[in-house]
């Protein structure tokens, strides 16, 4: 698929290191999979506002946002889905060399397409975070009053009703977000990032 003959990459003198240094901090995406209304945006969210309170430069990515610019050629199918997520995760790979810490909100729901953004990043910069809660649970928030269009058949391929989902098998973060507050959830996800030493 690739047309990238006769392409050569060009080196740039300030590099990724550098603003890493500039920033105090290192790089990496924070990836948050899971249901619809399980509360991958509403942590992510949550999660930027403590870093961006600690000097922290973010950014977040988000399914139903990025869908209506850079991918509102895309449906829900697998193969659109498939695409989606392989552009995020070259923009993601974009945003982590440009120093930030980015965290996408994407159902991601197939596993094999996850494995391959994760590919694109070296050891510990790619962050899994498997936002777990039960389908009924996400079903009955209904924030959005998909779940209840989707029964009715009003819409097709809809994740958990007529579209697999495949919860990630080694993820670095579970946050069952059913059985914490966000306040917790987010303590968990800023943990890990001091653990790894990405920030302080
Ligand atoms: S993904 O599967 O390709 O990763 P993405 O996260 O971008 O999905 O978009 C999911 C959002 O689109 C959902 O939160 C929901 O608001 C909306 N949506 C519309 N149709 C569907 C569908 N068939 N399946 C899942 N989500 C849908």
């Amino acid at each position: 698929m690739s047309s990238s003959k006769n392409i050569v990459w060009h080196e740039t003198t300030i590099t990724r290191k550098d603003r890493n240094s500039l920033n105090n901090h290192n790089s990496c995406v924070l990836w948050f999979t899971g249901l619809s209304g399980s509360g991958k945006s509403t942590l992510a969210n949550a999660v930027e506002v403590k870093l961006h309170e600690s000097q922290v430069r973010t950014y977040v990515l988000d399914g139903d946002n990025i869908r209506h610019g850079l991918n509102k050629d895309l449906g829900f199918s697998e193969d659109d889905r498939k695409e989606n997520i392989r552009r995020i995760g070259e923009v993601s790979k974009l945003f982590t060399d440009s120093g930030q810490i980015v965290l996408t909100a994407f159902i991601s729901p197939f596993r094999e397409d996850r494995n391959s953004v994760r590919e694109l990043f070296s050891n510990h910069e790619f962050i899994e975070v498997y936002v777990k809660c039960p389908l009924e649970v996400c079903e009955t928030r209904d924030p959005k009053g998909l779940y209840d269009k989707a029964r009715k058949g009003e819409i097709p391929e809809f994740t958990g009703i007529s579209s697999p989902y495949e919860p990630p098998e080694q993820p670095e973060l579970i946050i069952e977000s059913n059985k914490m507050t966000i306040e917790q959830s987010v303590e968990q996800v800023i943990n890990y990032l001091k653990e790894k030493s990405i920030v302080k």
